[in-house]
Formats: structure tokens, C-alpha cells, sequence
């Protein structure tokens, strides 16, 4: 068998290469990890982009299993932030210099909605002089919803595959017609073909799930050749059915591993991508999302959404930053990538080096 060493310093790797470094005892891991960084480095540099994060609704048409915005939580109060507040969102982000911002909610198809998501965007566009990039992240839609937010002036798209397993994907998923992998997957290549920059990613630690399954995730990313990566750790929320899996699962230590090995290793599969250190990552370890940059990722969130309405955006409980303010979090995130010798870069869209290339083609 092949030593970490040597696939590392390998260009191209192949399924088993992959599973290897997933594998990765302490050890290898820290040579996994100061790998990752040097590619990082050396692809996308050290500076951080930021998108600030505008949570619109908590309400859902859906019924992950895993997931506190599901329908059938009635454990949670809904709520969407009216014109007023999504105005205070946009001017925030103006004000704080966030070249981009993050558009996110629940999953709902019916016209009111869409065309509601249509006119936020126009709002973004119209307050911040064209000058704000716009990232949505609203679910399963028609390409043709697609395409009317692409050309309202939103230019990417996250939508997590969760897992490219479709074994896998229902059972942390009700098998119906609101659920289909199928769908989800030609939701992506309808992204991809409209042009957006398309990000797609995963949960690590899910329940049933093998590493097997995380090397397929991470050769699924290489195949949809995305621009962007979101995946961070699963978190178990007691109002879903996945709790009852919480003691089954590897421990809050060893899926903050796993996600730093999926992060590492994603990053050496793919040097150019956009990749989100996702604030789940400090939900169970309090420097989660510096570790997450100091692996390979070059994105961070921070939350926009009033105060008041952030406790509700439970996707999984004890999210980071709940209690605080945007200029709270904007200080915050400064300091920290300062400590780790990272640069935040303001008043930039921060468009993916592997997109802009593929464009360029
Ligand atoms: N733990 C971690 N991440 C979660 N998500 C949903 N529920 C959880 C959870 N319990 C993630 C999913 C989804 C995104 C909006 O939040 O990956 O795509
Ligand atoms: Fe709805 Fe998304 Fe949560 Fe699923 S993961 S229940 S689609 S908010
Ligand atoms: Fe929100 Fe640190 S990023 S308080």
C-alpha cells in the first residue's frame, strides 16, 4: 500500500487514493492538513470572502430527517423577515463592506415565493449600486424559476447533494415525490447549464454513513465539476427523527476530524474551488471555522439576519452567533482571521478561481 506521503504528492487521485487519506491516522492527518493549506496557498492564496449571510424564512415544504426547518417540527415559531428588515440586512452589508451576500431560507415552490426571491434580488442589486454579488440558496426549483433569479442578478447557487449515496440520501430523506435525488441532481446540472456558479456539498457523520460514502461525495464534487463546496459536520436536533441516531454517530471530536480530512482532501481534488468554512463547524468545536481555513477552506458566512429572528433559523441547535449582532460578528471574524494569518477581503464578489477558468475556456 501506497504511504500518505506519496499520495500526497501526487497531482490526480483516484478512489483509493482517496479513501487512504480519509483514513488518515493523527499522524498522516497533520501531514494531510499542511498539504491542503500549501495547495490552498498556492491556488487561491490566503484571504478569506465573505458572504453575508441573510436568513429570509424558516418556513419549509419539506421533511429532511435531520433537519429543524422540517414541516412537521411544530416545535418551531415561523417567521419571514418583512421589506423593512430585508432593507436593514442589505444596508448592513453595504455598511460593513460584504462584497456578497447569501440568500437563504426554506424550500417553498408556490409563485408568491418565487417572486418574492425575484424582488429581493432586484432589491440587492438596486441598494448597493449593482456593486453586491448575490449567492441564493433556496432549494429545489424549475429551471425556469432558475433563470428568473439568474436573470433578476443572483450569479450562484448552493444546493447540497447531503450525500451522493442514493441508498444513503433516503434514509436521511422520506422517499416521495418531495424528495427525490433524482431531482436534486438535475437541479444542479439545471444550475450549471443557466450559468451559475454552482456549489454543492454535504453533512459528515450522518448516521449510516461509511467513508466509502465520503470518497464518492468528494469524486461526485469532481464529476459536477463545482465551483464551490459547502459541507460541514451533522449536527443531531432533538426535534427530527435522525435524533434518535446521536449515540450512534463518531463523537463531536472525531466528525470535526472527519470534516477537516473531507475539507483537506476536497481541497487537494479540486485547488481552485470556492469552499465555505461552515459555521456548523463551530457549533461543536469553538475554533471550528479557523481550523476549517487552516485545511483548505477560503469562504465565511457571517450572519446577517436581525437578532431576533436568528434563534428560529434552527436548522440544528446551539448554532454559533445567535445572541449577536452583525457588527459583533463582523469584528469577530476579522480578529480571527487575523490570528491564523488570514486577510478578509472587503468590497470583492470573490468569484471562484475554477469558475472564472472554466469561463475563460
Ligand atoms: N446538522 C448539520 N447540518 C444540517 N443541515 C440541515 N440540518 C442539519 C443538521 N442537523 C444543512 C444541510 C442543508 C443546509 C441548509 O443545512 O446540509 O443543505
Ligand atoms: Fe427544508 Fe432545507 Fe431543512 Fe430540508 S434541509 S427541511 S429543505 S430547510
Ligand atoms: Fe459571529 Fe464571531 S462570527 S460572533
Amino acid at each position: 500500500m501506497k504511504s500518505i506521503a506519496t499520495i500526497l504528492n501526487q497531482q490526480s487521485f483516484e478512489k483509493k487514493d482517496i479513501l487512504a487519506l480519509l483514513n488518515a491516522n493523527e499522524e498522516e492527518s497533520k501531514l494531510l492538513f499542511a498539504k491542503s493549506l500549501e495547495v490552498k496557498i498556492n491556488n487561491v492564496g490566503n484571504s478569506v470572502h465573505l458572504r453575508g449571510l441573510i436568513e429570509y424564512s424558516n418556513i419549509c415544504e419539506k421533511n429532511c430527517l435531520y433537519c429543524g426547518l422540517r414541516v412537521k417540527n411544530e416545535n418551531k415559531s415561523l417567521y419571514t423577515l418583512d421589506d423593512e428588515q430585508i432593507d436593514n440586512c442589505i444596508n448592513e452589508a453595504i455598511r460593513l463592506r460584504y462584497g456578497s451576500v447569501a440568500l437563504q431560507c426554506g424550500e417553498r415552490t408556490d409563485k408568491d415565493f418565487t417572486q418574492k426571491i425575484t424582488q429581493i434580488i432586484k432589491r440587492i442589486k438596486q441598494l448597493s449600486d449593482n456593486k453586491i454579488g448575490i449567492t441564493l440558496s433556496c432549494g429545489e426549483q424549475n429551471a425556469d424559476v432558475y433563470k428568473e433569479w439568474f436573470e433578476a442578478g443572483a450569479h450562484r447557487y448552493l444546493l447540497r447533494i447531503e450525500t451522493s449515496n442514493e441508498e444513503l440520501y433516503y434514509k436521511i430523506h422520506p422517499n416521495d415525490a418531495k424528495h427525490s435525488f433524482k431531482k436534486r441532481i438535475a437541479c444542479i446540472d439545471d444550475l450549471s447549464s443557466i450559468g451559475y456558479q454552482v456549489g454543492t456539498g454535504i453533512m459528515v457523520g450522518l448516521p449510516f454513513q461509511t467513508i466509502e460514502d465520503i470518497a464518492g461525495d468528494i469524486l461526485f464534487f469532481k464529476e459536477k465539476d463545482v465551483a464551490m463546496v459547502g459541507l460541514g459536520p451533522f449536527i443531531p436536533h432533538e426535534d427530527t427523527p435522525l435524533w434518535k441516531y446521536k449515540d450512534e454517530i463518531p463523537n463531536d471530536k472525531e466528525r470535526m476530524l472527519l470534516t477537516l480530512k473531507t475539507l483537506a482532501v476536497t481541497r487537494l481534488v479540486m485547488p481552485k474551488i470556492n469552499m465555505v468554512a461552515a459555521t456548523a463547524n463551530q457549533t461543536i468545536d469553538k475554533m471550528g471555522r479557523e481550523k476549517a481555513v487552516m485545511v483548505g477552506a477560503n469562504v465565511i458566512m457571517p450572519n446577517l439576519t436581525p437578532t431576533l429572528n436568528r434563534k428560529d433559523y434552527s436548522i440544528y441547535p446551539n448554532k454559533a452567533c445567535v445572541q449577536d449582532t452583525p457588527d459583533e460578528c463582523a469584528n469577530c471574524l476579522d480578529i480571527r482571521m487575523k490570528t491564523i494569518n488570514h486577510t478578509i477581503l472587503y468590497d470583492e464578489w470573490g468569484d471562484s478561481p475554477a469558475f472564472l477558468e472554466k469561463q475563460r475556456l
